[in-house]
């Protein structure tokens, strides 16, 4: 009987999780309230107020199933490999943005090649420009519009680079930001204000002046958490978290929360 009551519990548990399939909506101020969560604001980004809801969207798990990315997500080495998709919601509270606006994407680690010890943060791992409104909405979430490159027209100043921390690194902070691009580079490179390829040691804030840049519009992230078998690599000692402070990040609270829910079913029982 005791056997038996324990049974369903799991599918309990999946049946939560596969909620979190379900795309919906995150505020700009959630936005903006995860970032400072992260440590990301002020630590790696002075600031962060967002106008627009900003996504990408990502195959996981292992059916690949489409899955929007919320800030502050964990993901695999495996999902983190190139989103099929951008989107964004709230365009119309950007300013400056009209129909012909250009944007401009990267990602960076901010915790390369360790968490304890940054010292090329920040690293490129993708950054171009030329993403247009596409037209369509997202089918992850559906009040979303589609950013995009004409097929065959990316050329990206840093081609993406697939995120892969070496083990105990520590928890890495991956960025997602989005930027209205100035007009010149609708017809020129960031090259031609003298920005480098290296992608080491990126300074944002010298890089947003030599470009001649507003604020992030919006931003995301996700981390990967090296110290635990997520990478899919052959298990490394999961050895002496190595994160840092007090955050806790959303997908982190989630499992404590559920592990207490399973703790407290079991004295039930
Ligand atoms: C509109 O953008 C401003 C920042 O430019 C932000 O503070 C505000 O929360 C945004 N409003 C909505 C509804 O997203
Ligand atoms: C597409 O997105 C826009 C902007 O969020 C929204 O106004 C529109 O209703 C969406 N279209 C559909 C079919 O959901
Ligand atoms: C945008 O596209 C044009 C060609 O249509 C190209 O000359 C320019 O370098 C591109 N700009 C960026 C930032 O990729
Ligand atoms: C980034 O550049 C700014 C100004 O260009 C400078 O003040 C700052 O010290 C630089 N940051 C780092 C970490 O080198
Ligand atoms: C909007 O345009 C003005 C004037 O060109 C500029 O100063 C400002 O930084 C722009 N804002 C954004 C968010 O790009
Ligand atoms: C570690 O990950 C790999 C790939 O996902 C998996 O095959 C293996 O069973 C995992 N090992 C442990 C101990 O969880
Ligand atoms: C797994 O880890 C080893 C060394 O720790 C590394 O050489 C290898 O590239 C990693 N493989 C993957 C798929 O990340
Ligand atoms: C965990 O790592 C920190 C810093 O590397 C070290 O000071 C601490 O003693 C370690 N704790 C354990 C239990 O190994």
């Amino acid at each position: 009987m005791r056997q038996r009551s324990l049974l369903w519990l799991p599918a309990v548990f999946l049946g939560v999780l596969a909620d979190d399939h379900a795309a919906s909506s995150v505020s700009t101020l959630e936005f903006k309230n995860r970032f400072v969560e992260s440590g990301i604001v002020p630590e790696v980004i002075a600031a962060l107020d967002p106008s627009v809801s900003f996504y990408a969207s990502y195959k996981a798990g292992d059916d690949g199933h489409d899955e929007l990315l919320v800030p502050g997500s964990t993901l695999t080495v495996a999902e983190a490999a190139m989103p099929f998709e951008f989107s964004v919601e709230n365009l119309n509270n950007a300013t400056n943005v009209t129909a012909q606006t250009r944007f401009l994407i990267y990602l960076l680690d901010a915790d390369a090649p360790d968490r304890n010890s940054p010292t090329a943060r920040n690293q490129r791992h993708f950054l171009a420009g030329n993403y247009t409104l596409s037209g369509v909405n997202s089918t992850v979430l559906p009040s979303a519009q589609v950013l995009a490159v004409p097929d065959g027209q990316l050329r990206p100043f840093t081609p993406f680079i697939p995120p892969n921390p070496a083990p105990n690194t520590g928890v890495h902070r991956y960025i997602y930001a989005l930027y209205i691009q100035p007009a010149r580079f609708n017809t020129a490179g960031f090259e031609t204000s003298g920005m480098e390829a290296d992608i080491q040691n990126w300074n944002l804030s010298r890089w947003r002046t030599q470009l001649g840049l507003g604020p992030a519009i919006g931003a995301t992230f996700f981390t990967i958490d090296t110290n635990t078998n997520s990478s899919g690599n052959a298990t490394t000692s999961v050895g002496n978290g190595t994160s840092t402070g007090a955050t806790i990040l959303p997908g982190q609270a989630s499992w404590v929360t559920m592990a207490a829910l399973f703790a407290s079913l079991l004295a039930l029982l």
